[in-house]
């Protein structure tokens, strides 16, 4: 029906920060509300789908009516998210990934001691779990609409669009949500943990792409649109 347009689809959802462990009591972090996350797991659901949530450290409550499997770490994250996609109709990475991890995680404590030198922390890169999956469902043939998020800033190479527009053909997403950070209406400020901000939404069929702003439940809906439109048009 118009008002419930994805009542026959699953869409699973990542939102939040991954926190990779140094020991039992210490992890490595980003700044990384998961508000958008719960935003379009909020909408999704109101568009009647069936919705996944494969929810990161979140500084903001966990929805109602939605499935949630909680993950920490990237590969966590990357083996839930592979195993739920395969049942899925529609895949967004909202998630903030770290790209690395501690090469080990000890397991006591790290202890601060002065008859020792200073620990040092070795990193290892994490897999890009998008890129992955774009990847898998592109040689096993499937259907998944796959929508991926980032975050860009304009410099004296390029501008907001023009990274966003390789980011998007390097990841071989369907949709690529764009942030432009510092470019909400806080013009200037860092946009994490903010309730409110501005998109573009880049299509990799080259159709013009689409601004969306306001708080985050509006781009949200505006992301979910999208997403029904396109579903729709196949
Ligand atoms: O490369 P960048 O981090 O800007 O790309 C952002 C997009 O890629 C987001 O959708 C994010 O969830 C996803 N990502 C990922 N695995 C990573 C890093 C980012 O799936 N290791």
């Amino acid at each position: 029906s118009a008002a419930k347009p994805l009542s026959t689809k699953k869409v699973v959802i990542t939102a939040g920060g991954t926190l990779e462990p140094l020991d039992p009591v210490r992890y490595l972090g980003n700044r990384s509300s998961g508000k958008q996350g719960i935003a379009l797991a909020n909408s999704a659901r109101d568009a009647g789908a069936e919705v996944v949530l494969i929810a990161a450290h979140l500084e903001v409550q966990l929805p109602e009516g939605v499935e949630i499997i909680r993950v920490e770490t990237a590969l966590e994250l990357q083996a839930a998210t592979e195993h739920a996609i395969e049942s899925a109709d529609v895949l967004i990475m909202a998630a903030a990934v770290a790209d690395f991890r501690p090469d080990h995680t000890e397991q006591s404590k790290i202890k601060k001691r002065d008859d020792t030198a200073d620990p040092v922390i070795t990193l290892v890169r994490n897999p890009d779990i998008l890129a992955g999956v774009v990847n898998h469902r592109n040689a096993v043939g499937g259907s998944q609409l796959i929508v991926g998020f980032a975050a860009e800033t304009g410099d004296e190479h390029g501008d907001v669009l023009d990274y966003a527009k390789a980011k998007l053909e390097r990841k071989g997403c369907d949709l690529l949500v764009v942030n432009q950070v510092g470019q909400g209406p806080q013009g200037g400020e860092r946009t994490f943990g903010q309730d409110s901000n501005q998109v573009l939404i880049l299509d990799r069929d080259g159709s013009e792409p689409l601004k969306a702003e306001g708080s985050k439940q509006a781009v949200a809906d505006a992301v979910i649109e999208r997403i029904v439109n396109k579903i729709a048009a196949r």
